[in-house]
């Protein structure tokens, strides 16, 4: 059986859905204190927080050595990033290729970046939703597994139209990870 690293950053609800779908998963790692960390505890699952820094004292690369490495101590296969909110150096890709992937709330290659959700509204479309990707070395790329369209409703907020996107991801996301662990 393959051996599952979730990595996240903040509310969690991703993780939640995929600890409900009863996913095996190894370790739950942060690069913050987080409620992704409170739920993965109550849930009886490993943690581990590597902190990071933010400005100039933030060196990415090693940064990324110590998540590298402590994956391969732990023996994980493939890692799955969901809310994570750090950007890799290289050398993660390299030691993980076709191994990690992450959720993005847009319809890639539309809408990079962490304001993905915002400027789908700004931007008028009627349409956007989530990615599931392979993650590469460039931030909000890589082979594309799963799309879901999400519509934009008139009167959307930042927050509706989100939540409305995670419903999908919520769903979706599980699906596509237990796959790949049974690939
Ligand atoms: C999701 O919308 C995901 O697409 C994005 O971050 C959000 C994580 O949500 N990368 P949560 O922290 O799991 O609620």
């Amino acid at each position: 059986m393959k051996k599952l690293a979730v990595l996240v950053s903040g509310v969690g609800s991703i993780l939640e859905a995929l600890i409900s779908k009863k996913l095996t998963i190894a370790l739950v790692l942060a690069d913050r204190e987080c409620r992704a960390v409170e739920i993965a505890k109550v849930a009886g699952i490993r943690t581990e927080i590597i902190p990071r820094t933010f400005g100039k004292t933030f060196n990415r690369h090693l940064y990324t050595l110590n998540v590298v490495r402590l994956l391969k101590d732990r023996g994980i296969d493939l890692v799955v990033m969901a809310g994570y909110m750090t950007v890799f150096a290289p050398v993660m890709f390299e030691e993980y290729a076709n191994r990690i992937t992450n959720i993005h709330p847009s319809l890639l290659p539309e809408f990079k970046g962490e304001r993905a959700v915002a400027d789908a509204l700004e931007s008028g479309a009627k349409v956007t939703g989530t990615t599931i990707h392979l993650a590469t070395e460039k931030l909000d790329d890589g082979p594309i597994i799963a799309q879901e369209a999400v519509l934009v409703l008139d009167g959307d907020t930042v927050e509706t139209l989100w939540e409305r996107i995670k419903i999908v991801e919520r769903r979706l996301y599980p699906e596509v990870v237990q796959k790949l662990l049974e690939e």
